[in-house]
């Protein structure tokens, strides 16, 4: 496995790299979330190639970039474990070099629910992402469904500025509780874990009501609301049912796909997870 700290470096390993190249950005503190990304770009691509790079420009002002937890000798034996070919991770004067001052937005879908409560986070990932797909000229990109609102903002990018790149969006991970892999997990004691696992079993109660027939957007989130506002710990940020391609919130009755979200503060760590409440094909 080769590791390049420069962006020259990487340029030079990248392009002794032959065939498709499956590339997974990470922030590092990896989790067998990140770990399935690898997995199934592995399975899709002749390499893989990692990033891991803390980015400072989705954080806002007050958030926790100092604290994010960083595990090189770790996040670098798990990356060589995975069969990963190429792991660059740069430092931020490499990304962000003296007096760079552009910027990617791709507009209303970063101002909604995350970007409505992280003012210019999805700047900053939509910025960093069209960066690391330039260094890295991947085949595809895989990202998790568990930030499903940064996977839209990134096909949106992907698309809108003509990258070539594939999007690929993967699986959410679960611990056994239920509770969405995160790096940020590292951030709750044992007590609030054990609360957090409202949020999953908030999103599966209102899937089981969908998939019974249930389709009144307010009684869905209504019924995430009220697991999670069961639990002592949880500061509610937000429970939005939208539409999956606009994230447009759901009014009445829903009658196309939609993602049922929520984020969620306990303590020092702000966790989002999602449901798709697909419909089916028979009642379109
Ligand atoms: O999902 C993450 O870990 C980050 O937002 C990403 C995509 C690596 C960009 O910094």
């Amino acid at each position: 496995m080769l590791i390049a700290r420069s962006v020259e470096e990487c340029r030079e390993a990248r392009a002794q790299l032959v065939g498709t190249v499956g590339l997974v950005p990470t922030m590092g503190a990896l989790h067998e979330g990140h770990r399935s990304l690898m997995r199934r770009a592995l399975a899709e691509c002749d390499h893989v190639l990692a990033t891991i790079f803390v980015n400072p420009t989705q954080f806002a002002p007050g958030e926790d970039f100092a604290a994010y937890p960083r595990s090189e000798e770790a996040d670098l034996a798990a990356c060589e474990d995975e069969g990963v070919s190429l792991v660059f991770i740069p430092p931020v004067e490499e990304m962000y070099p003296e007096g760079a001052s552009t910027t990617v937005s791709v507009g209303e879908l970063s101002t909604i629910l995350e970007g409505a409560s992280r003012p210019g986070h999805f700047d900053g990932v939509a910025t960093i992402v069209t960066k690391l797909f330039a260094v890295t000229t991947p085949t595809r990109g895989y990202f998790g469904q568990k930030d499903a609102q940064q996977l839209l903002v990134i096909r949106r990018l992907a698309r809108d500025l003509l990258l070539g790149v594939e999007v690929v969006g993967c699986p959410i991970i679960r611990e056994e509780s239920g509770l969405a892999m995160s790096s940020r997990n590292a951030y709750l004691t044992d007590e609030e874990r054990a609360q957090a696992a409202a949020l999953s079993r908030g999103l599966r109660t209102a899937e089981t009501g969908w998939l019974g027939g249930l389709r009144d957007a307010a009684t869905l989130r209504q019924m995430v609301h009220d697991e999670i506002a069961a639990q002592p710990l949880a500061r509610i940020d937000y429970v939005s049912l939208a539409d999956e391609e606009t994230l447009a919130e759901c009014d009445g009755r829903v009658t196309r796909d939609a993602l049922l979200s929520v984020a969620v503060r306990f303590g020092k760590a702000r966790l989002i997870d999602n449901a798709v409440l697909r419909v089916p094909p028979t009642s379109r």
